[in-house]
C-alpha cells in the first residue's frame, strides 16, 4: 500500500547528555549550526519532501523549542520599520502555519521508540509517516527525505535511511541485516540495535530519517525494552521485515552527527565554508590556524 507522506514525527525528548552543561538550559535542538538552529535544517528538509503536518515529541525544558516557532510579530515589525528586508524574509521563512505543529510530551526519556509510540493518537490506522531525527542533519543537493520518498513511491513498505560505517563503529547505530541489495536499495533481512562489531550482520548502519507504516506503532505498543534498557524503534522495524516490509535507502550526501561533539563541529565548519557571505574569509581564518599549529609541533 502506497500512499502520500504528510506528516513527520521529530522526536526531541532526549536528555542531551553528551551536550552538558549547554543542554541544562537549552535544547539541543536550538544549538546553531552557524546561524540556524539544527531544527531549522530537520524542518527545511521535511518541508522540501512534502510534510505538512509536523508533530514534536518533547520534554521538560523545552519550551524555547515551541517559542521558537511562534511568529515574532513585533521583530518583523521593527525590521519592517528599519527596512531590513533580508532579515525580514529570513526571519518569516521560519513562520510555520497556524496549526501546522502538534506538541506531545514523553514524559520520560525511556527510548527513540518509545519516543515515537507518544505521537500514535496522532497518525491515522493507514497513514505512513516520517521520523526524522533532527540530530542527524544532512547536507545534499536534493534533500534527503525527498530521495526516500520518491524511492518509497515505488517500495512502499518501511524505509530507514542508511549509510556504510566503519566496522568499530557498528555498536552505535541500528544494523541492517541484508537480504539483497539492488544498489542504492537494500531489501532488509533483519535489524540489529547497536551490536558487537564482531555480531554485526554488515556495516550497512541505520541514519535517522524513516518512512513507516502505522504497523510500526502497533508493534511500540507492546513496550518491549531493548539494547541499553530503552524501547527501540529499530525493534519495532525489525519486526516488519515479516510484514509489510523494510528496506534501507543509501542516500545521496553528507550525514552529520550533530548528536556528538565532533560532528557538531564538523557540521559548522562545513557549513560556514559553503556560506557566500563568509566562506572565503573563514577559509584564510582556518588556513592560518592550522598552518600556525603545524608549525608548533
Ligand atoms: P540520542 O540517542 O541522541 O539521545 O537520541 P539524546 O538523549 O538526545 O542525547 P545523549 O545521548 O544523552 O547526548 C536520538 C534522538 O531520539 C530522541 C532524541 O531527542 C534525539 O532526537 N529521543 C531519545 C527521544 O525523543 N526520547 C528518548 O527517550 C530518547
Amino acid at each position: 500500500m502506497k500512499r502520500r507522506v504528510t506528516k513527520a514525527i521529530f522526536p526531541v525528548a532526549g536528555l542531551g547528555t553528551r551536550f552538558l552543561p549547554a543542554t541544562k538550559a537549552i535544547p539541543k535542538e536550538i544549538m546553531t549550526l552557524v546561524d540556524r538552529p539544527l531544527i531549522q535544517y530537520a524542518i527545511d528538509e521535511a518541508r522540501a519532501a512534502g510534510i505538512r503536518e509536523f508533530i514534536f515529541v518533547t520534554s521538560r525544558g523545552k519550551s524555547a523549542l515551541e517559542d521558537y516557532f511562534d511568529h515574532a510579530p513585533q521583530l518583523e515589525q521593527a525590521l519592517r520599520k528599519a527596512g531590513k528586508k533580508e532579515l525580514l524574509e529570513i526571519l518569516q521563512s521560519t513562520n510555520m502555519d497556524s496549526g501546522a505543529i502538534a506538541y506531545v510530551r514523553q514524559h520520560e526519556a525511556r527510548g527513540l521508540g518509545h519516543a515515537v509510540w507518544c505521537a500514535r493518537r496522532l497518525i491515522a490506522g493507514n497513514e505512513p509517516f516520517a521520523v526524522i531525527l533532527p540530530d542527524d542533519v544532512m547536507a545534499a543537493e536534493k534533500p534527503v527525505l525527498q530521495q526516500m520518498v520518491e524511492a518509497y513511491a515505488e517500495t512502499g513498505g518501511n524505509m530507514v535511511a542508511a549509510m556504510e560505517v566503519p566496522r568499530e563503529k557498528v555498536s552505535a547505530y541500528g544494523v541492517v541485516e541484508i537480504a539483497e541489495d539492488m544498489g542504492r536499495m537494500v531489501r532488509v533481512g533483519g535489524l540489529v540495535e547497536k551490536p558487537a562489531p564482531e555480531e554485526a550482520p554488515s556495516n550497512l548502519a541505520v541514519i535517522g530519517r524513516y518512512i513507516l507504516t502505522p504497523q510500526i506503532l502497533r508493534h511500540l505498543n507492546r513496550k518491549k525494552v531493548g539494547a541499553g534498557g530503552e524501547i527501540q524503534l529499530t525493534d519495532a522495524i525489525a519486526a516488519e521485515v515479516g510484514g509489510q516490509g523494510v528496506y534501507a535507502y543509501r542516500f545521496e550526501g553528507e550525514r552529520y552527527d550533530c548528536g556528538s561533539k565532533a560532528g557538531f563541529l564538523e557540521a559548522t565548519v562545513s557549513f560556514a565554508l559553503a556560506r557566500e557571505d563568509l566562506g572565503a574569509d573563514f577559509r584564510r581564518f582556518l588556513e592560518g590556524i592550522v598552518a600556525r599549529s603545524n608549525a608548533a609541533e
